[in-house]
């Protein structure tokens, strides 16, 4: 069985009080009452009442300051206030203080229960809707941790997946440029470089990975050609030149499909193109070389000339970038040129270190 519910009669008017004390009790409501507001005041301090009915013309404390007083102590309590037919007006003041009903003298019992029932109604309503609002800000403070954990976990998943991808391409790279003896850490070394100069260039990303990607697979091709020719000691013959010169098509093939390496692709057949139009495979010119590609070509010609070949020693940073400043324009693009002439020596000194470090701990991983 719920608990009755609980409410307190204030009246100054002993007869009144007695009535509304009865019929209310009839109807199963738990009862009480105050002759005064002051009485009523402090029976609603200390007891926990569902509704107040309380008259407005009272001795002490009238009804209406009652009602303020009520609402400070529980802004929850209904209060329906009884007048006389002279005290509309003040009925009507109190509504606006927060009353939720009236009733007006004389009246008989099966109206004062209707305007409880429609109070009690009017309260639950307002609990029930409160509770509601605080289940659902509950569910949606829940929800949103919740999306905010699983999308913490989705970039973590991407950020693994975006590493893995990364170590099998420069994997792959390594192995490539095993094939080639002359050029360990070639590719790892070409491809940081790349980024080095797009950087400085204003590149971002995701572009920049695509470009690190592109210069990274470069020479991907090379995989279709015979060892015949690619190790070959001696000169090649102008048959084997056209069979080496088919390595960017090739790579450009092999890379075909794969969604993530699209615009990675565009740099594995555009590297051996140069900015005068003089390359290959399709001898395009200036800016309708891919940037990544344009970057690539500078970075390559450095590369070679500060590593160690079978012939000669590694030369200084001085004559790579002598050697690129005099074809800036012919074979490079002298935009690439000019931020390339603005990093400093150290600056690839401290590349090229990293990445072999990098290399060394990969070949022994390997072997
Ligand atoms: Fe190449």
């Amino acid at each position: 069985m719920p608990e009755p519910t609980h409410i307190l009669i204030v009246d100054d008017d002993q007869a009144i009080r007695d009535l509304l004390l009865e019929g209310l009790s009839d109807s199963g409501y738990r009862c009480d009452t105050a002759c005064d507001g002051v009485e009523g005041l402090k029976k609603v301090r200390t007891n926990g009442f569902q509704l107040v009915v309380s008259d407005i013309d009272m001795p002490e404390m009238d009804g209406v300051n009652l009602l303020q007083e009520f609402k400070k102590v529980r802004p929850d309590t209904e209060i329906i206030m009884l007048t006389g037919v002279v005290d509309v007006e003040i009925a009507i003041q109190s509504m606006r203080l927060g009353a939720c009903d009236y009733l007006t003298k004389p009246f008989n019992l099966a109206e004062v229960r209707i305007t409880v029932e429609r109070a009690l109604e009017k309260q639950r309503l307002l609990r029930e809707n409160r509770e509601y609002q605080k289940t659902l800000e509950m569910k949606v403070a829940e929800r949103t941790a919740e999306l905010s954990r699983k999308n913490r976990e989705v970039e973590e998943l991407f950020r693994r997946l975006q590493t893995s991808y990364q170590t099998t391409l420069e994997a792959l790279a390594t192995a490539l440029d095993t094939r080639d003896t002359e050029t360990l850490g070639h590719s790892l070394r070409v491809a940081a470089y790349t980024v080095a100069v797009a950087r400085r260039m204003g590149v971002r990303e995701p572009d920049l990975t695509d470009i690190y990607r592109g210069a990274l697979l470069h020479d991907v091709g090379k995989i279709g050609i015979p060892d015949a020719i690619l190790r070959k000691p001696g000169k090649l013959t102008p048959e084997e030149w056209v069979e080496m010169r088919r390595h960017p098509e090739i790579g450009y093939r092999i890379l075909h499909g794969i969604n993530f390496l699209e615009a990675a692709r565009e740099i594995v057949l555009s590297h051996q193109e140069t900015y005068d139009g003089s390359g290959y495979p399709r001898g395009l010119k200036g800016k309708d070389i891919p940037l990544g590609a344009r970057i690539f070509a500078v970075v390559d010609t450095l590369d070679a000339m500060t590593s160690d070949r079978p012939y000669r020693k590694a030369l200084p940073y001085e004559a790579a970038r002598a050697e690129i400043l005099k074809f800036s324009g012919a074979q490079f693009d002298p935009e690439v040129v000019k931020a390339f002439l603005e990093i400093p020596d150290g600056e690839w000194a401290e590349i090229h270190h990293r990445v072999m470090q990098d290399v060394l701990v990969r070949s022994q991983m390997h072997f």
